[in-house]
């Protein structure tokens, strides 16, 4: 099939990719030039483990290619994916005007009768807008909203092995449930994955997706301070409550707060969805202001461990992507202990295996970020673990303690709990966990 992937970034170019693998003729277009340029050029402009090979191998074969010519990229195709960015807006509801923009450009564009599929994230009651859009058209648009449940570090496998792919279209659209059905069969093999269903629904079952996992990060954020009053161990409460197969034990583990393009303003969106209709929406709120609250934690940590002043101590930071396995820092809690650390008059040297880039242009000179993580613990007051890079699992801990001018290690992930890290020499905390 002809296929036109509007939007090149984390989803966009990993779903286009993905398509074209499996035997598709695909386009991938974005406004953004200078990104198109490097995709021509060869270069994949985002840290996705297993993605280069198969942008490479498809750019070859021919299945595969880049434009920045939206409106040409469209003309011609069968089937329009919609995976640009729907950001935050600043009451919380999500920012649909790229979309908007999307529909018009097929509507203006189409040569003939098209699927349109959404594939952002968008609020209940945007397949129903985007109809409206393209209601002009020379072609009959068929809209479809196929939301993405990807994740960034794992993003091809979760594509080509889904655990569900959700389809929201008409009940009596054949067409639309045919290429549908078609595009996803190579990854349907073993099961069938689609969950069809209607658009409001699909639309929903995203948001609320996001909301709950946020929620359960959110609620075992709120559990480790409680453990650290009461003398309980998180990780203990963590394997205790997981272990029930009606909880299991995933989206479980405390840390210093939820981060990423999608968790944060996807609660609030679901939020703001909720009070548009009159529905209240207490729980979605009150996860985005406990991990809005949370995510100062590991300021406030070292803060208290030197008594309130900060000045002329060198903190080192090891990890600043939201998360392992990307380059994405947007939301990043990494990004608010920053703040907190320099505004508070800190020195503070950083390093991340891949997001180092991203973070550098954010900053001034205060912010120091190095190659080696090594070099970042040297001559510090103290050391904080943000992001759980597999480099800092295990990392040579006589070196660092030696390297650091004090020995304080605060770990926002407990990667480092079991080591009785106290025993060695070191000041340790971790969040809920008891200090050894
Ligand atoms: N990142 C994730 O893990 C993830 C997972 C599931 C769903 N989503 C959702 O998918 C959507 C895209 O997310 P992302 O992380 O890929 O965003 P992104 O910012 O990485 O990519 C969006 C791309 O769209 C392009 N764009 C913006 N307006 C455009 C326009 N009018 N025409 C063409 N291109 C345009 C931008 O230049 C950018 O390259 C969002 O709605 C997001 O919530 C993201």
């Amino acid at each position: 099939m002809r296929l036109c992937m509007v939007g090149s970034g984390y989803v966009g170019l990993v779903s286009g990719a993905c398509f074209a693998e499996t035997g598709n003729d695909v386009v991938c277009a974005d406004i953004d030039a200078a990104k198109v340029a490097r995709l021509q050029a060869g270069e994949v402009p985002i840290f996705e483990p297993g993605l280069g090979p198969i942008l490479e191998r498809n750019r070859a074969a021919g299945r595969l290619r880049f434009s920045a010519d939206v409106a040409g990229a469209v003309a011609g195709a069968q089937v329009v994916f919609v995976a640009v960015g729907t950001p935050p807006r600043r009451d919380g509801g999500a920012d649909l005007s790229a979309v908007d923009k999307v529909a018009e450009t097929v509507a203006a564009n189409l040569t003939e009768e098209v699927v349109l599929v959404l594939k952002s994230t968008v609020p209940v009651g945007t397949n129903a807008r985007v109809r409206r859009i393209v209601e002009g058209a020379a072609h009959r648009v068929h809209v479809v909203s196929n939301p993405e449940f990807l994740k960034e570090g794992a993003a091809v496998e979760d594509f080509m092995r889904p655990d569900r792919v959700i389809v929201g279209c008409d009940e009596d659209d054949a067409l639309a449930r045919q290429v549908m059905a078609r595009l996803y069969h190579p990854v349907s093999l073993a099961k069938d994955r689609i969950v069809w269903m209607n658009p409001a629904s699909a639309e929903l079952t995203k948001y609320v997706a996001n909301t709950m996992l946020a929620m359960r990060i959110s609620f075992m954020n709120e559990v480790a301070v409680l453990c650290e009053r009461v003398g309980a161990d998180i990780n203990s409460v963590r394997r205790g409550v997981g272990s029930d197969a009606r909880i299991g034990p995933k989206f479980l583990y405390a840390g210093p707060g939820y981060g990423g393009s999608c968790f944060p303003k996807d609660v609030q969106a679901l939020a703001d969805i909720a009070h548009e209709h009159g529905v209240g929406a207490e729980l979605a709120n009150t996860t985005h202001r406990v991990n809005e609250r949370h995510k100062g934690l590991l300021a406030r940590k070292v803060k208290a461990r030197f008594d309130g002043d900060l000045r002329g101590k060198r903190i080192a930071v090891w990890g600043l992507a939201f998360k392992p396995r990307t380059d994405d820092i947007r939301e990043s809690p990494a990004l608010t202990l920053l703040d907190v650390l320099l505004s508070e008059g800190a020195e503070v040297v950083a390093h991340d295996p891949e997001a180092m880039s991203h973070v550098r242009p954010l900053y001034d000179e205060r912010l120091r970020l190095v190659d080696d993580a090594y070099a970042a613990a040297d001559g510090a007051d103290a050391l904080v673990l943000v992001t759980e890079w597999r480099e800092y699992q295990n990392p040579d801990f006589e070196r660092l303690r030696a390297s650091l001018r004090q020995p304080v290690l605060i770990d926002g992930r407990n990667i480092w709990a079991a080591y009785g890290l106290g025993a060695q020499g070191f000041d340790y905390q971790g969040v809920g966990v008891q200090p050894t």
